[in-house]
């Protein structure tokens, strides 16, 4: 007998992923609901060769449902998931609202997994921001061999991390540019097209944004509190795959060669360097895959044990909807939840 899971933000990027990646990947689930706000309520998303009717998430009742995978924003999260977890159904959220929380495991399967024993506690499994994902499945077995000191890292994130009002906006603007039409910023604080904008997320007392502070705080809560991160949090012209440019200390020696069988051999992460024309991976090659790609990995002489790495994944599967269905199938694999259905 299999689960019943619910997709909560099932109209939007993530939520569209998830169900494709359900699919894909041949869950177990008996019954796949669709979730919304009440706006989309009765429109159809695609699951497989099937189309689900959404229904709106605040009349939705979660008592026969064992798994909820939620991507509808902080706000809806905040509100609802403890409610979803107190019905007995195991949330696993994609927003921020959680990760912070002693008592919510915040879980990349490749780098952490035996810590969602803790998800007992409130029923809620965090996901990690979309930047800190792919950069910490490059990290974690870099880490375990040489033991990294510092991490300076510069993202390169796509708008699609922004959600589908921000993909719209690309494309809008794109468009208005080659038909001279005037260009009003919306979503983002100034122009998208065509250009770069060094702001992700609200601006902290430090000067630093709440994006930049998520990817410190989630590696030191998944990897290990005693590494040193600073972060600088870009948004680019680009749909799918957001970037990063890394540059790691080590506290033990490590050469680019051996970080680069150690990585071949990794969990997740798939090596592309080759150093000619054309022998790294571009966020546009990422898109729709599963990978986290690492390339031009070089040796930092600017310091001791210093190494540079570029990361490309896409944000919409590692660095949301692939990373949550990993998670459920850690807690169906393990044995950590059964299906209700089973139980009555
Ligand atoms: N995009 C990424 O790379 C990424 C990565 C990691 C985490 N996340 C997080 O995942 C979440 C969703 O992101 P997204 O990119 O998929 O956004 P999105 O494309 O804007 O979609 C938002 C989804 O939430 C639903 N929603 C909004 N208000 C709701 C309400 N009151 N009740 C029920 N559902 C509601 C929307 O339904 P309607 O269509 O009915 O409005 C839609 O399905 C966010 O928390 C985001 O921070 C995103």
């Amino acid at each position: 007998m299999g689960f019943k899971i619910a997709v909560a933000g099932a109209t939007g990027n993530v939520g569209r992923e998830m169900l494709d990646i359900l699919d894909e990947r041949g869950f177990p689930a008996d019954e796949v609901v669709a979730l919304a706000s009440r706006r989309s309520q009765g429109t159809e998303v695609s699951f497989g060769d099937r189309t689900l009717k959404v229904q709106a998430l605040e009349n939705y009742d979660f008592s026969d449902t064992d798994i909820c995978l939620m991507s509808a924003g902080g706000t809806v999260s905040k509100e609802w998931s403890p409610r979803i977890g107190a019905k007995g159904c195991v949330v696993i959220d994609n927003s921020s609202a959680w990760r912070y929380d002693a008592d919510v495991p915040l879980i990349v399967p490749e780098v952490n997994a035996d810590a969602i024993t803790g998800f007992t506690r409130k029923n809620i499994i965090a996901n990690p921001n979309c930047s800190t994902a792919q950069l910490v499945v490059a990290l974690k077995p870099l880490h375990d061999h040489a033991r990294i000191k510092r991490v300076v890292v510069s993202t390169y994130q796509s708008v699609s991390g922004g959600g589908k009002d921000a993909m719209e906006e690309l494309f809008n603007q794109t468009r208005a540019i080659f038909v001279n039409d005037p260009i009003e910023p919306d979503k983002f604080t100034k122009r998208i097209a065509f250009n770069v904008i060094p702001h992700i997320d609200s601006f902290m007392e430090d000067g630093y944004t709440k994006e930049e502070w998520k990817v410190l705080a989630e590696t030191k809560k998944m990897l290990d509190p005693a590494i040193k991160v600073t972060c600088t949090a870009v948004r680019v012209p680009v749909f799918i795959g957001h970037s990063e440019s890394i540059n790691l200390e080590f506290e033990n020696e490590i050469t680019a060669d051996e970080a680069r069988n150690i990585l071949r051999e990794a969990p997740g992460c798939l090596v592309i360097d080759k150093q000619e024309d054309g022998g790294y991976i571009t966020p546009y090659e990422s898109a729709g895959e599963d990978a986290t790609y690492i390339s031009r990995i070089r040796e930092d002489a600017t310091v001791e044990n210093g190494l540079n790495l570029w990361v490309v994944s896409d944000n919409l599967r590692k660095g949301a909807a692939l990373n949550t269905v990993q998670i459920a199938e850690v807690l169906v694999n393990r044995g950590l939840i059964t299906p209700k259905k089973a139980a009555a």
